[in-house]
């Protein structure tokens, strides 16, 4: 036994050195599993990866597990931000300037989870965020999260860019999921996909208005490590260049014109040309500000998602939850405030709470359980998610979510 820990101990210790060294990146197979990408818990060796779903003690050993199963470049674009990586690391640590402050002898037998968006109700605050090709993930892709998300009664948030046409994931789901809108440069393909999600009975359109160039260092350096052939998968159309538009919402479309989604030269004026084109509700994903916030609310939005798109789109350094209470405070109750980036545990959801959020969605995590074990990986994930999150709630005294309010966080950052 000692033998064993002591070798164990050993060759924790290598590989801890082999990740810090530059030639780890250089790749020695599985080298690079070891090191832990930004924002993460624990760098885990091979031995304290799990290889059952019934193992997870937190969601960070859904992490290790995909970083075990995916190809390099899959991680790496699953774990990327962008440049340094210094907003993922601040979605994480930005949790620390809150703590909570607890109540005693509140009956809490029953925790009461649900939340309501729009006049429906949801049993949990825990929202599932739009994650682009996840077939790069499991060959079972948004349907097998599609049946999670059915199966654990979770809202459900689809990609434009998603592997999976619309109409299967509402079906695999059982009702219409939010369709989450990347517009292209050319508006004929922006109103065909909005008819195409509203026909299919999507009752939200979430429009991502954060996601205008970045500089994914971590994806290009994982990707260099990958010596697979990627051609058979990531065909392109014939001297198009555009990979996007393989996706399926966009068949039976004129695609000619469309050079690039999200486009650079939107304002608030296209918000306007968006509810001419839909009854769809209108939720803006990526405000940070005060500011946008009251601009979207002057302009008749229904919702807004707090959101640095998991520190990918852009390296302001500032933590997604330090966003919120400025964007709840500007919309003053006027609409619902959902926020994502960096959530891996009930008291990051409790805090999010606390501070005036509605629901808080979640992308790498329930991405890690997909991963490293299909459907029921996504399960465990969100089970796991809600059961620290009851936790919590019993922990502090508040027996449901409406109780969650300010007196509950102490901010020590605020100025
Ligand atoms: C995303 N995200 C995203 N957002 C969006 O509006 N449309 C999209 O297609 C995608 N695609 C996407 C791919 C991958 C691989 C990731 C990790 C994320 C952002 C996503 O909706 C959400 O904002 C973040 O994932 C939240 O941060 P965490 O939970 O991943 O830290």
């Amino acid at each position: 036994m000692r033998h064993d820990s002591t070798s164990r101990a050993a060759r924790r210790k290598l590989l801890r050195w082999a990740a810090a060294s530059p030639l780890a990146m250089a790749g020695g197979s599985g080298l690079w599993a070891s090191q832990a990408p930004a924002g993460s818990q624990v760098a885990r060796d091979d031995a304290a990866v799990i290889t059952k779903v019934e193992d997870a003690l937190d969601v960070f050993d859904f992490e290790a597990a995909a970083r075990r199963t995916l190809p390099p470049a899959h991680f790496g674009y699953l774990a990327t931000g962008t440049d340094a990586d210094d907003t993922v690391r601040a979605n994480r640590e930005a949790f620390g300037r809150y703590q909570l402050r607890v109540r005693r002898l509140v009956n809490v037998a029953k925790p009461d989870l649900s939340v309501k968006l729009f006049g429906t109700s949801y049993d949990s605050p825990i929202v599932l965020a739009p994650v682009s090709s996840q077939r790069a993930f499991h060959p079972e892709a948004e349907v097998a999260v599609a049946q999670a998300a059915r199966a654990q009664k979770h809202l459900q948030i689809l990609s434009t860019l998603s592997s999976t046409a619309v109409e299967a994931v509402n079906t695999a789901r059982g009702e219409p999921v939010w369709f989450q809108l990347y517009p292209t440069n050319d508006w004929n393909v922006t109103t065909a996909i909005v008819g195409r999600a509203e026909k299919a009975g999507c009752p939200v359109l979430v429009l991502t208005v954060d996601n205008l160039g970045n500089n994914r260092v971590t994806q290009k350096r994982l990707t260099r490590l990958d010596n697979r052939a990627c051609q058979s998968c990531h065909a392109m159309p014939p001297s198009t260049g555009r990979f996007f538009i393989t996706r399926p919402i966009f068949s039976g479309i004129d695609m000619s014109r469309a050079e690039r989604v999200s486009p650079q030269d939107w304002s608030w004026n296209q918000i306007d040309r968006l509810r001419a084109l839909t009854k769809m509700k209108i939720v803006i994903k990526g405000i940070v500000t005060r500011e946008d916030a009251e601009l979207a609310r002057e302009r008749g939005v229904d919702g807004i998602v707090v959101s640095n798109h998991g520190g990918r789109s852009e390296d302001s350094g500032r933590g997604a939850i330090e966003c919120v209470r400025e964007v709840v405070e500007a919309v003053a109750g006027a609409m619902p405030v959902l926020v994502d980036s960096g959530f891996r545990r009930g008291t990051d959801i409790f805090k999010a709470l606390a501070l005036g959020a509605t629901a808080v969605c979640i992308g790498r995590p329930y991405v890690w359980g997909l991963a490293a074990f299909g459907q029921p990986g996504v399960e465990e994930v969100l089970k796991m998610l809600r059961r620290e999150l009851e936790l919590v709630m019993r922990q502090a005294g508040t027996a449901s979510l409406s109780r969650i309010d300010s007196t509950y966080v102490i901010d020590r950052g605020r100025w």
